[in-house]
């Protein structure tokens, strides 16, 4: 059974970054993170989606201790987690890193895995969906063997559901909610939906949350070589747009510590202009 005592806060925000595509992600967030946290009264956990972190393809040991020296408490994967060689060196000494639970094989680092912030401890699982993607395990029974082992640490647990299916990702949600998860969000599309809502009355969701980097781009990726993809055969090399008017897409969850239930769900999509001295 799971306690709390009289000096811990009676609610905590999980401020989630939804894809941060290279640097200008990166830099959008950390704007972002600036102005936002003289703002907030309630302690907040912060946490992002890194697979497209460095240069669009995974995240590389530099970029992990930089987010986590900007504010990160953990960061979440997908199916471009693995993208760069060194990442399967040093993820095991990651341990604000959660990567995909249900990778087949024998796959370093930890699908599931409780952080402690603010003396509140978050319990935090990584799924990759089944539908348009590879050859994953099921997220279901991901969810069925980790979820019970979270709320048994915690009653706060928090999800990121990997995943191109909108429906895959509701249902999965519906299941996470009735399991008693605090907040599931989806992400991997890189557009954000504007579903954000409670289920059960009880678990904070949104389809997906979207991709913080540069605004005029495919999906954080530069607009020229994405046509180019699509106009002809071969092979054609996707770069990072790096254009300074940048969008923040997060979603942030108000939840309370003692029953894990989230009581409020704000999404945030925010555009601006880096400054000029952020050079990309
Ligand atoms: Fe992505
Ligand atoms: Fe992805």
């Amino acid at each position: 059974m799971t306690t709390t005592n009289s000096l811990m806060p009676r609610f905590v925000d999980i401020l989630f970054f939804g894809d941060m595509v290279g640097k200008p992600g990166r830099e959008a967030i950390y704007h972002y993170l600036d102005k936002f946290v003289d703002q907030q009264d309630t302690p907040t956990i912060v946490i992002g989606n890194v697979e497209n972190c460095t240069h669009g393809f995974g995240i590389s040991e530099k970029h992990y201790h930089e987010l986590l020296n900007k504010g990160f408490h953990a960061v979440t994967g997908g199916n471009h987690s693995f993208d760069r060689k060194e990442t399967a060196d040093y993820i095991s000494s990651a341990h604000c890193m959660v990567r995909p639970a249900n990778l087949p094989g024998n796959v370093p680092g930890q699908g599931a895995r409780i952080i402690e912030a603010f003396g509140i401890k978050i319990g935090i699982l990584n799924i990759l969906g089944q539908s348009y993607m590879a050859n994953y395990n099921s997220p279901l029974e991901s969810m069925e063997d980790y979820i019970p082992q979270l709320l048994a640490e915690t009653p706060v647990v928090f999800v990121d559901i990997h995943a191109e299916s909108t429906a895959e990702k509701n249902v999965l949600a519906l299941i996470a909610a009735e399991m008693g998860v605090s907040a599931m969000v989806g992400t991997h599309t890189h557009v954000q939906t504007a579903d954000e809502r409670l289920l059960a009355g009880r678990c904070g969701f949104i389809t997906d949350v979207g991709f913080n980097g540069s605004r005029n781009s495919v999906i954080g990726m530069e607009s020229y070589s994405s046509m180019a993809r699509m106009k002809q055969l071969g092979y054609v090399k996707l770069e990072v747009a790096s254009l300074p008017l940048v969008q923040v897409n997060a979603v942030r969850f108000t939840i309370e510590v003692s029953s894990g239930c989230c009581t409020g769900v704000q999404r945030i999509h925010e555009v601006f202009e880096l400054p000029a001295h952020v050079k990309l």
